[in-house]
């Protein structure tokens, strides 16, 4: 699902509209984050969002994007990306709920997610949370100017295999910045030292979408939703990141 294939090295004044757009997504993403509770419905939060990206002076990217009708996906438990936000949807204590922004403010596009539990929750979606973060840190790591694509997908991939989990395949990173999809892809497996070279000026968003049991996945009704085939939990965490001349990457999302 991508607008674009093509990979766009930015000047600096579009780096400064992504970081610009970044700011404001990650922004937008901790005060959501603060919001989820016991009782709020996901509708609830989606509406919270659209007043906090209006009061930020962006919009949703997300709305209207190949017809997605919300502001924002959230996504419960064995819901892994792309939930539509809907009054039926009621937050619990020990939930695990995934929050993916992207907005779009002056022109430019900041796209991030991250899942957090609800309350104290147990060891194992602890140590789950952790370890997706623990993902796509490594990731993060990976993307230097000089190394490959697959790098940073190799790096994903052996953290996820080392805990075990599942690493869904139907859905990856992508560049961003410009629009909310553009080349490359960055799936969350592969070889080091394949595909495209990274380069200075890159931006890209790097996101480990993970499982407790299979990789297997499948879409609901609603024609959005993804969930897991077997029921199992998910998580999904997402930085927006720029490829710098050397050095760690600039993260344009911050926490
Ligand atoms: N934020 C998502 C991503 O990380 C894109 C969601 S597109 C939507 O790629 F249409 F589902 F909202
Ligand atoms: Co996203
Ligand atoms: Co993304």
């Amino acid at each position: 699902m991508k607008k674009s294939d093509r990979i766009i090295v930015k000047t600096p004044a579009q780096i400064a509209g992504c970081r610009l757009a970044g700011e404001r997504a990650a922004e937008v993403l901790r005060i959501m984050c603060d919001a989820v509770r016991p009782g709020v419905s996901t509708k609830a939060l989606d509406d919270l969002a659209f007043d906090t990206m209006a009061a930020l002076g962006c919009k949703s990217a997300d709305y209207g994007y190949y017809g997605y009708p919300g502001q924002t996906c959230i996504s419960v438990n064995e819901a892994v990306i792309h939930g539509v936000p809907s009054e039926k949807v009621v937050i619990r204590d020990g939930d695990l709920v995934s929050i993916d922004i992207t907005v779009e403010c002056g022109g430019f596009v900041g796209d991030n997610a991250r899942t957090v539990i609800v309350g104290e929750g147990s060891r194992e979606k602890r140590d789950f949370v952790a370890w997706t973060e623990e993902a796509l840190k490594a990731g993060i790591a990976a993307a230097r100017a000089g190394n490959r694509v697959g790098d940073i997908s190799h790096a994903v991939e052996l953290v996820a295999g080392r805990h075990r989990l599942g690493i869904v395949r139907e859905y990856v990173g992508h560049g961003c910045g410009l629009s909310i999809h553009e080349g490359p892809e960055i799936p969350n497996y592969g070889a080091p030292h394949q595909g495209p070279v990274l380069r200075e000026g890159m931006v890209i968003c790097i996101e480990p979408m993970l499982t407790l049991g299979s990789r297997r996945i499948r879409t609901l009704k609603d024609g959005w939703t993804v969930v897991t085939a077997d029921g199992s939990l998910a998580c999904h965490s997402e930085q927006m990141v720029a490829i710098t001349a050397s050095g760690p990457a600039e993260i344009l999302t911050p926490r």
